[in-house]
């Protein structure tokens, strides 16, 4: 049967894009609804990135310590094993917690369809979580399916119940990204995988190839390396972490992983991959041309970037009024996804709209975490501007040093003349936490030295930042 629906304001998708501006659209009064296709709420992030992601991360890094480093912190632990399925299952719990929290976010809201209490119903367990809950409170309604626009103010959902129409005010397109393809390759999800297959393979493989050293390539090479498989990352580029890195950082952070034992081979193209007996075969090229060479593998992890959803190409078929996240251009980042999110709907309803692309974090949820907002050192040179350098190592931050974290530094980049920060960079303890600070003081416009003359607890890592504003400012840190 046909249903018609009538809204302020249809977002196709609920991606950590999409389900922030339906719940803010709901929030300033627009009638919505979220049109989702697959049946968890929370789109990439939630189901198959940065959720079950860093629940891998996060709980290989505690083996892995328990392994390597509690002996000489005095903690005995006998014998330490992991249990690979348990890790699954605890990393699944995780993103139905919060992909069913959308849901009930929605229903809170008291704007439930039918589709969204059959999810209800059939899903009392992730409705336990916390996007439904959001939804739920935030009266924004769920409508399961396909969505395409098919008029400028209508948008068609095919589902399990049919073809449902929404007669709209406006239309957001929150549609997210997919894996780039590597030309000639088809991924099985077992042995040639994407960062989906990465996140439920069976077991660990013995030998696992990495093509990109980007971030993926680095952060769930790191969770496999740490559960004892042998890691070996192809990079075309003579760096690893992707656009945007400094330099420096890079350099550093891959001396570090080298030393937990993953391996690089930098400069180096692959021209092809082919299943071969009961493994994998690569063969790969120096990127300036000359050595070839083949490697085997159990599996390889193709990690060469993402690109926008293209079978949303089909639902473009008027003029695009709204879009945001991962599907227009920028970063391909949930917080950015967010905040446009958030702009995007205060636009519609006519408030001032603010958004400082220079100022959206990167992380690389490594250990330790490397993270940086604004201008590289590599920018600047490029763009020929003159900076100064602050730079304080956690070595020095009483903090890092008593809990055994001494690796890595802050260094702040500031406007040589005025000291205005134009970017900062971390690898160290928490980076992916201290660089939030950074973030807040390069939106304000601060100099190195507002950040230097706040205060900080003590004893933080957070100390390190401040000490290398200090140092941006006045030439010489206090503790180094
Ligand atoms: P998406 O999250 O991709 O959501 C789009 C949604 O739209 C999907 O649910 C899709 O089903 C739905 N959809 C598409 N077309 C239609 C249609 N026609 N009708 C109905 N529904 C439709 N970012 C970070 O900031 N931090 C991280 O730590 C991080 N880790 C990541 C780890 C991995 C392994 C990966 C792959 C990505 C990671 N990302 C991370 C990136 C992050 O996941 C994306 O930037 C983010 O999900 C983009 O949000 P979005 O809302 O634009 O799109
Ligand atoms: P990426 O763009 O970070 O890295 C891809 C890497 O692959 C680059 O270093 C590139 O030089 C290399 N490469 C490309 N083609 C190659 C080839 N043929 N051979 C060898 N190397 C090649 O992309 P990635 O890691 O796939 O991640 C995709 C997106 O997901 C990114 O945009 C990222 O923002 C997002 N993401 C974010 C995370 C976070 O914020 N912590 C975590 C994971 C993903």
């Amino acid at each position: 049967y046909a249903t018609t629906h009538e809204a302020d304001l249809v977002v196709i998708g609920s991606g950590p894009g999409g389900y922030v501006a339906a719940i803010k659209a709901a929030q300033l009064g627009m009638k919505t609804i979220s049109v989702e296709k697959d049946p968890t709420l929370g789109g990439t992030c939630l189901n198959v990135g940065c959720i079950p992601s860093k629940a891998l991360l996060h709980n290989s890094h505690l083996y892995h310590m328990a392994k390597h480093d509690f002996k000489h912190r005095g903690i005995e632990v006998g014998n330490v094993s992991f249990n690979f399925d348990a890790m699954m299952k605890y990393k699944v719990n995780s993103v139905k917690a919060l992909t069913g929290g959308i849901a009930m976010l929605f229903q809170k809201n008291k704007l439930a369809c039918d589709a969204m209490m059959k999810y209800k119903v059939n899903s009392v367990k992730a409705l336990t979580g916390g996007i439904a809950m959001l939804f739920q409170k935030n009266k924004v309604q769920l409508v399961r399916g396909v969505g395409s626009i098919v008029a400028p103010n209508k948008v068609e959902v095919k589902g399990d119940k049919g073809v449902e129409t929404i007669n709209t005010k406006n239309i957001l397109i929150a549609t997210g990204s997919e894996v780039t393809p590597f030309p000639g390759v088809t991924f099985d999800e077992k042995q040639i995988i994407t960062s989906t297959g990465a996140l439920s393979l069976p077991s660990v493989p013995k030998k696992m190839l990495v093509i990109g050293a980007g971030v993926i390539g680095l952060e769930l090479g790191s969770v496999y390396q740490r559960l004892g498989a042998e890691v070996v990352a192809v990079e075309f580029l003579e760096s690893i972490g992707g656009v945007g890195i400094d330099g420096e950082v890079s350099k550093t952070l891959q001396k570090i992983l080298v030393k937990e034992g993953m391996k690089f081979k930098l400069g180096t193209k692959v021209m092809g991959v082919r299943k071969e007996g009961s493994g994998v075969k690569v063969d790969v090229e120096a990127a300036k041309g000359g050595n070839k060479e083949t490697l085997d593998c159990d599996v390889v992890l193709i990690s060469i970037g993402r690109r926008p959803y293209q079978d949303a190409e089909q639902i473009y078929k008027v003029d695009i009024i709204y879009a945001i996240g991962d599907c227009i251009h920028g970063p391909m980042l949930a917080h950015k996804a967010e905040d446009e999110g958030i702009v995007c709907v205060e636009g519609i309803k006519g408030m001032p709209v603010h958004f400082n692309y220079d100022a959206i974090p990167s992380v690389i949820y490594t250990s330790p975490e490397v993270g940086w907002v604004g201008k590289s050192e590599e920018d600047l040179k490029k763009e020929g501007r003159a900076y100064k350098v602050g730079k304080f190592p956690f070595l020095a931050n009483s903090r890092a040093k008593t809990n055994g974290e001494p690796d890595g530094f802050v260094k702040v980049l500031a406007d040589k003349a005025t000291d205005v920060i134009l970017g900062t960079h971390i690898i160290g303890p928490g980076g992916g936490e201290l660089i939030n600070e950074a973030v807040l003081a390069q939106e304000y416009g601060a100099a190195a030295e507002d950040v230097a003359r706040v205060c900080h607890a003590h004893p933080t890592c957070a100390e390190a930042l401040r000490e290398a504003n200090l140092a941006a400012y006045f030439g010489k840190p206090i503790n180094f």
